[in-house]
């Protein structure tokens, strides 16, 4: 196995002999591409440090930037993390989906993983051809996002490949990904002082709700680069993409034609009549749901199109609203 430049990444399907395959490769200490429910990731068994580095020199991710460990099942838990009853609470609400509990880790995980913290965050996903794998390898599996560190999250195989096409070998197709943004993070190393470390698809309300006790964001300050990160992409900027992005409260037609035809667009749901080349639409009739699937893709091929810029309009509301805001104000952050 070798991560050279030469070697271009096969996309293959979810067949019980790609999937025995893919199992094996993990196996061996190979990282491959896997579909989640929430983005690709870029998985390495997570009980072996060396292949958990390959991750790090494929990304170009710093070392100081811990991975997500990803379980077959609940069930696995206490065999890498200690656990704690809240824990158990939001997996029993929450598990198999996209929710990433960060808890003390077992000795099991290596510092490679944790980024020299003493703690690990993990989650069990949803989406069924990565939980066969996960079966069938039979180790827990460390994937941050399959993207260069920095840039726009993958939620397709080919996504995968544009980046990282040189540094993996397999990439496992699922399909697009269902809900398109990174899972929700939530710190419970104090189960009774619970953090929000990223919003997600699962929302503050709903962890509340389970928990019976607020959630707090988590403390706003970035440390420094060269700390292992409490908080997930606590460098501002993150997930961006080349062009720059500039937000709005509101996009109109009115700022669309104020403009030239270099700069993109990019409305939530946009005015009916509006049409052009360099107009595009997240939320038809308002369902953010569809904006967070599509916001990654839309950002992809607007940064490929060589626009100046790309305007877009933010997410009213909250829940889902802010894990889209979230998302738009990294990408759009200098
Ligand atoms: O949806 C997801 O979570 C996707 C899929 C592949 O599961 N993964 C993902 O990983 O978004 P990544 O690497 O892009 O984001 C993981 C974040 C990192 O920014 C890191 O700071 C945080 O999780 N993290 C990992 N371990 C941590 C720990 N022990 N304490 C605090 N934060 C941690
Ligand atoms: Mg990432």
């Amino acid at each position: 196995m070798s991560t050279s430049r030469k070697i271009s990444a096969r996309i293959v399907r979810g067949t019980a002999r790609n999937l025995a395959a893919l199992a094996a490769a993990l196996r061996r200490g190979e990282i491959v591409g896997v579909p989640t429910e929430t983005v690709y990731g870029l998985a390495a068994n997570a009980l072996d440090a060396a292949a958990c580095r390959r991750i790090f020199r494929a990304k170009g991710r710093p070392a100081t930037d811990p991975l997500i460990v990803h379980l077959a099942s609940a069930g696995d838990l206490a065999g890498v993390a200690v656990p704690n009853s809240a824990a158990y609470r939001l997996a029993a609400a929450f598990w198999p989906g996209p929710l990433t509990i960060v808890l003390p880790k077992r000795s099991v995980i290596p510092d490679a993983v944790s980024a020299g913290l003493p703690s690990v965050a993990v989650r069990v996903p949803s989406h069924p051809l990565f939980r066969r794998l996960l079966k069938l390898a039979d180790i827990p599996l460390a994937a941050p996002s399959a993207n260069l560190f920095g840039y726009v999250s993958p939620t397709t195989a080919e996504h995968v490949r544009a980046g990282l096409g040189k540094k993996v070998r397999l990439i496992l197709d699922g399909g697009p990904c269902g809900i398109g943004l990174e899972s929700t993070i939530i710190d419970l190393r104090q189960p009774k002082k619970p953090r929000l470390l990223r919003p997600g698809a699962v929302t503050r309300a709903q962890l509340e709700q389970v928990l019976g006790r607020p959630v707090q964001d988590a403390p706003k300050k970035p440390r420094s680069k060269s700390k292992a990160q409490v908080a997930p992409g606590m460098l501002t900027r993150h997930y961006s993409p080349r062009t720059p992005v500039v937000l709005h409260a509101r996009l109109t037609p009115e700022m669309v034609h104020a403009y030239r035809s270099d700069e993109a667009w990019l409305f939530l749901t946009k005015p009916k009549g509006l049409r052009a080349k360099n107009v595009h639409e997240l939320a038809p009739r308002g369902d953010l749901r569809a904006a967070a699937r599509k916001l990654f893709d839309a950002l992809r091929s607007l940064d490929t199109a060589g626009y100046r810029r790309i305007h877009a309009e933010l997410a009213p509301g909250t829940g889902l609203a802010d894990a889209i805001n979230d998302r738009l104000r990294r990408a759009a952050a200098r």
